[in-house]
Parts: C-alpha cells; structure tokens; sequence
C-alpha cells in the first residue's frame, strides 16, 4: 500500500483530536483510499501543556519549520489558529508544494483570496472542510454536491459556543458567564472568546460559505454582525412566548438584482415551527437553498476535538488522492467565477423585528412611538404589552413589518430619545425563511 506522512503544526483540541482520530481509524481509512497516512511530526508551542489527546514526546517538536522542511513530510496540517504565524506556516509549506489542510475559519475569511492564489501556484491544494461547522461536511456539499446550483439562500447556525450558550439560556434561565467558562472548558471556544460570543467566528464561516456559494470573495468588513452579548434571558423569554426561539444566524441570501448577495450574522428570532428553532446545544445546522435543489438541512457538532478531526480527516483522505492520483481536487477549492459580485451595505439590509421598549404605563405612549415609525414608514405587524408589571416604567413590544436596517435604527434612536422611553430599546430581527 502506498504510504503517506503527514505533518502537523498544532497539536491540541483539534490537532490532538486528529492524531487520535488516525490512531484510531487510520486502518479503515487506509482500506478505504488504499494509501496508509503516517503521522512523522507535531510541532506545538510547548512540549508539556495538557492536551486532550497525548500525543507522544518523540513526535513532538517546538519548531514548525521542522514540519514544512522536512522532505519527507508530503501532507502538512496548519491546526494552529490566528492570522500571523499560521499564515507563514500555510505560505511555507505551500511554497515546498506540499498540500495544506487547515481548520483557520479566521484567517481564511481574511486572506483567503490570497490563500488560494499562491496555492494555485504552487500547484499544491488548500483543504478547508474543518473551517466551517465542525464536523459537517458543508464545504464538500456547496462546493461538489450543489456545483450545479445557484444558491438563492442560506441560513447557519455557525458558531457552536453561542448555540451552546443560548440552549442553555433558554433552558434553564442560566447566566451567560457561567455558560461561557462551560464551553470554554468543553474546548469549544475561540481563544479570545470574544471572536465566538461577539459574532466574528460566525462572521468568518459565513464569509467563506458565501464566497464558495457565490463565486466571489466576501471579507470579514462587508458582513453585517451583531453578537449575542447584549441577549438578556427577558428576551429570550418574550420570544417563547411569541412562538419563537433566539439564534445566532448567518445569513447568504441573493436579492432581486443578482449577483449581489446579502450576508449577515446576528441574533434572530426563528419560528418555533422550523428545524433551525430545534438546534440545540454545541451542534450546528446550514440550511441550503438551491435553485435546483430546493430546501436542503445539514447538521452536527460545530466544534469540539473529534467532530473537528472527523473534517480534517476527510480534508487528508482528499489530498492523499489528489497525490497518489497527481490530481487536483475535481473541483478547485474555490473559483474566483464571479467578477461582479457586491455585498449590499448594511443599512440596506432588509428584515423583520421585534423590538422591547421600556416605557411609562400611560396613554399616549403608543401613538409616540407609532408615529416615529410611520414618518419612516416602517410599519407594526403587531404590540403587546405583558400585564403584571407595576414600577416606573413596563415592557411595549412591537413585531415590525419588513423594513432596511438603516431606517429601523434611525426610528429607534428617536424613539429611544422620547422622555417617555426609559432604557435603549431592544432590537432583534426576525427571520421568516421565505
Ligand atoms: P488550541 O489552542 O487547542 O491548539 C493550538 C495548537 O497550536 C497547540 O497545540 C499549540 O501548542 C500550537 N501552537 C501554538 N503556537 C505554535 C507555534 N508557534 N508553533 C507550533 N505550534 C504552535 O486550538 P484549537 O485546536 O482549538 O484550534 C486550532 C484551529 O482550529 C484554530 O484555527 C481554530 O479556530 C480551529 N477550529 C477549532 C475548533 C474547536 O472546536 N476547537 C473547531 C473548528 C476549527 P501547545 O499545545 O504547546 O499549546
Ligand atoms: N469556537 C468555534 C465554535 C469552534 O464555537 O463554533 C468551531 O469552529
């Protein structure tokens, strides 16, 4: 059989999982491709930090130069993470020719067009199934199972950490903080989590799904992001009642003036009634819209050592192919195939809200506020005002009908300025899948 050695930069949630990953399945994965993967070296930062997985000390060494240099050495993994380093660790190697696969949502999202370029001429491949969602295989599915679709729209809960925060928000009315230090003790959060709980990994994954669905590279500052720190448990409990549950979307979706495309990450209200309301926990779901297709529903564990290893092992599989065949892979990583492509700015974003409004219990208060509304033309789906709350100032909650970002955020700073308004309103939007 033929034989194969892999080195990898980064041994620990993900690099440990996929060196255990390979101990364990490399047999079956071998009987599968016909070629036999050796791990030859793991560079990491220090010898002696704990890992999930033990990966042992005559493996290891503390120069990731050693990995790309070494001529033995035909497959490298680049499970590091950040944008510095990790970028000169995937040039190197690529510029020795040797295939790169890399879990880097963050740095692909911010120089991936880059990436792919000096990949192409090395005439060596960047392999990123483990970039996005963990362990689902939604870069294989967009780019060789729907290469003969438009992707009209697309809908993820991308970022395992928030689903995993939110579940448990919701179920148990627990405090945000406590959540966090779980999933971050789960190995399930970035290093800051900031990048996960503030919308900027969601933000990177949703990127680098719409320039693969889309033909164009859409960086990090075109996407619209809010995160999920401001959610109170108050909110998630209005949306129950309302029949709906509070996720953090990424959102693709092509408007009426193709090629351009609205991309966005932020919390949204998703009906009770779709399978999105239903995702729980650290896992993930994309729900793809194609032309031909129609509705399609992928889901699974969106982080964590092993959903992660079972991507980068699939990522191996194909390279070890794309070698023993002298291919490249049947479909490029990405194909830059569409020169006009725009991402509409943000202001111009269209969709529906919910919006919780502090206000003195008098009359009148409604008529301000729907006035406000009306000048720009945003119109209200529907106003409850809870019973049973006695102080100075009671909730006011508005379902507003479609309207552009900007004009909603406009209305609401007036609104919020109104002597009759007594905290910042609350605004979340409200996804229909229509
Ligand atoms: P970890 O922090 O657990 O692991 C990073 C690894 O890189 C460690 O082994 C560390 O060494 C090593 N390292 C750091 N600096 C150097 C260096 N200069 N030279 C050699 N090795 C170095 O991160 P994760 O495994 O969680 O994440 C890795 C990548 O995978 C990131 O891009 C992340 O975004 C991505 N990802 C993570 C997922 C997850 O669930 N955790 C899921 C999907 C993608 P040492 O062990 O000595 O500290
Ligand atoms: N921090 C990421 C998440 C890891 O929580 O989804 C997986 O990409």
């Amino acid at each position: 059989m033929q034989q194969l050695n892999l080195g990898m930069i980064g041994g620990g949630t993900v690099g440990s999982g996929v060196f255990h990953a390979l101990q364990r399945n490399g047999a079956l994965l071998a009987a599968r491709i016909g070629v036999q993967i050796n791990v030859r070296k793991v560079a990491v930062k220090a010898f002696d930090e704990p890992r999930p997985y033990t990966i042992p000390r005559k493996r290891m060494t503390t120069d990731w130069t050693e990995v790309v240099n070494d001529p033995q050495v035909q497959i490298v993994t680049e499970l590091v993470g950040g944008t510095g380093l990790a970028k000169t660790m995937i040039l190197a190697a690529l510029q020795r020719g040797k295939p790169v696969i890399t879990a880097n949502k963050a740095l692909l999202s911010q120089h991936g067009e880059e990436l792919f370029a000096a990949a192409r001429k090395s005439g060596a491949n960047l392999y990123y199934e483990a970039s996005v969602c963990g362990g689902i295989p939604i870069i294989k599915a967009l780019r060789e199972g729907f290469v003969g679709n438009r992707i009209n729209a697309l809908y993820g809960i991308v970022n395992g950490t928030c689903n995993y925060i939110l579940t448990r928000m919701k179920r148990e009315g627990a405090d945000f903080d406590v959540v966090l230090k779980d999933a971050q003790a789960q190995g399930y959060a970035e290093t800051p989590p900031d990048l996960d709980i503030d919308g900027h990994d969601a933000e990177h994954k949703t990127g680098i799904l719409a320039s693969l669905a889309h033909g164009f590279w859409v960086k990090p500052g075109q996407i619209y992001v809010e995160g999920i720190r401001h959610l109170s448990t108050l909110d998630i409990q209005y949306a129950e009642q309302l029949g709906y549950t509070i996720k953090l979307l990424g959102m693709v979706k092509r408007t009426g003036r193709a090629p351009e495309i609205q991309v966005s990450v932020y919390p949204t209200l998703v009906p009770n009634t779709h399978v999105l309301a239903n995702v729980n926990d650290v896992f993930n779901a994309v729900f793809v819209r194609g032309d031909v297709v129609g509705d399609t529903l992928f889901y699974g564990r969106g982080a964590g050592k092993d959903a992660t290893a079972s991507a980068v092992l699939s990522d191996l599989a194909d390279a070890a192919l794309d070698l023993k065949q002298a291919s490249q892979l049947r479909v490029p990583p990405f194909v830059a195939c569409e020169r006009n492509g725009r991402v509409v700015p943000r202001d111009e974003i269209v969709s529906r809200y919910f919006v919780r409004l502090s206000v003195v219990d008098k009359p009148g208060v409604l008529a301000k506020v729907s006035a406000i509304l009306g000048q720009a033309k945003i119109g209200i789906a529907s106003v409850i005002q809870p019973e049973g709350h006695k102080g100075v100032s009671v909730p006011l909650i508005l379902m507003l009908h479609a309207a552009p970002n900007g004009a909603v955020a406009r209305a609401l700073g007036k609104i919020g300025k109104l002597p009759v308004v007594k905290a910042k309103p609350v605004m979340i939007r409200v996804e229909n899948f229509d």
